[in-house]
């Protein structure tokens, strides 16, 4: 599991993340929400070794991240940015090749992308230019890319990163990427971290929900325990209201108010 202890991260003198603990334990779905600025991101960079914390420690598999080799982590930890630009006109084939590049010339290599263009339903954008592509259909291969990075033949541990995967997706495909991210949790030994905007989403579909305001974890617990009237509008300050979703029982949704 990923464990994370006292993190503490400040600029300009603003502590953007203030005394943060959590674990992320395999076969987790586990999303992080909070109004724009709370400093979700930046957790989720320190969570994943691309920023260092001033003080506090991320230990992976009892192992502090910053003492894992590139190589091995890139087998087991994949991370998908809130922007993912590439400069260079890569096809789409290309770049979700790409999530190969950490196990070099291995006999496996094919099947593995032949299962993320599949699971990622990114088959009839195969010969696109990556550049060319819409917003959405950039996430779409953006998340094929980690799939065939952490795809193995035999379940391991491995650990997904996300900041808002979906902020671009339809209807169709935010559902269709969701079911998969759980899917993944529940076949095998699979951890997914992911930051969401869409509390309705997160409501369906996470087994854990952490809620973070100005740099500081103020609730964690099941959909039902985080994404409650008081809680949302407390640290969102929005006006809504939350009702229970029609055909999931026990399942919260929120909805502004007019
Ligand atoms: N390097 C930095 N220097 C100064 N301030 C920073 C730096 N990085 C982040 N911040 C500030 O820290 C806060 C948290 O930023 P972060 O990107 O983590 O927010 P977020 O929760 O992901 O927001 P959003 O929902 O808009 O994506 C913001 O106020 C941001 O301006
Ligand atoms: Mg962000």
């Amino acid at each position: 599991m990923l464990r994370a202890e006292n993190l503490t991260y400040s600029r300009l003198n603003k502590k953007i993340i203030n005394d943060v603990s959590l674990d992320l334990v395999p076969g987790q779905l586990v999303t992080i929400i909070g109004p724009n600025g709370a400093g979700k991101s930046t957790l989720l960079r320190i969570l994943t070794g691309y920023l260092a914390p001033d003080s506090g420690r991320c230990l992976l598999q009892d192992r502090c991240l910053s003492q894992w080799p590139h190589l091995e982590l890139a087998k087991i930890r994949g991370v998908m940015n809130q922007q993912s630009g590439l400069s260079f006109p890569f096809s789409v084939r290309d770049v979700i090749a790409m999530g190969r590049a950490p196990y070099g010339k291995h006999k496996l290599n094919q099947q593995a992308i032949d299962c993320a263009v599949e699971m990622t339903e990114c088959g009839t954008l195969l010969n696109r230019n990556y550049n060319q592509l819409s917003g959405g259909e950039k996430q779409r291969v953006q998340l094929g890319r980690l799939m065939a990075q952490l795809w193995h033949s035999s379940p391991e541990q491995r650990y997904l990163f996300l900041d808002e995967p979906t902020s671009a997706l339809d209807l169709y495909h935010q559902q269709h990427t969701l079911r998969l991210l759980k899917k993944m949790t529940r076949g095998a030994p699979f951890s997914v971290c992911t930051i969401l905007h869409d509390l309705n989403l997160a409501a369906l579909y996470a087994d854990k929900v952490l809620l973070l305001h100005q740099g500081t974890l103020v609730a964690s617990g099941t959909p039902k325990e985080v994404l409650n009237t008081e809680l949302l509008t407390r640290w969102y300050q929005a006006d809504l209201c939350v009702c229970e979703h029609p055909e999931s029982q026990g399942l919260p949704q929120v909805c502004l108010k007019r």
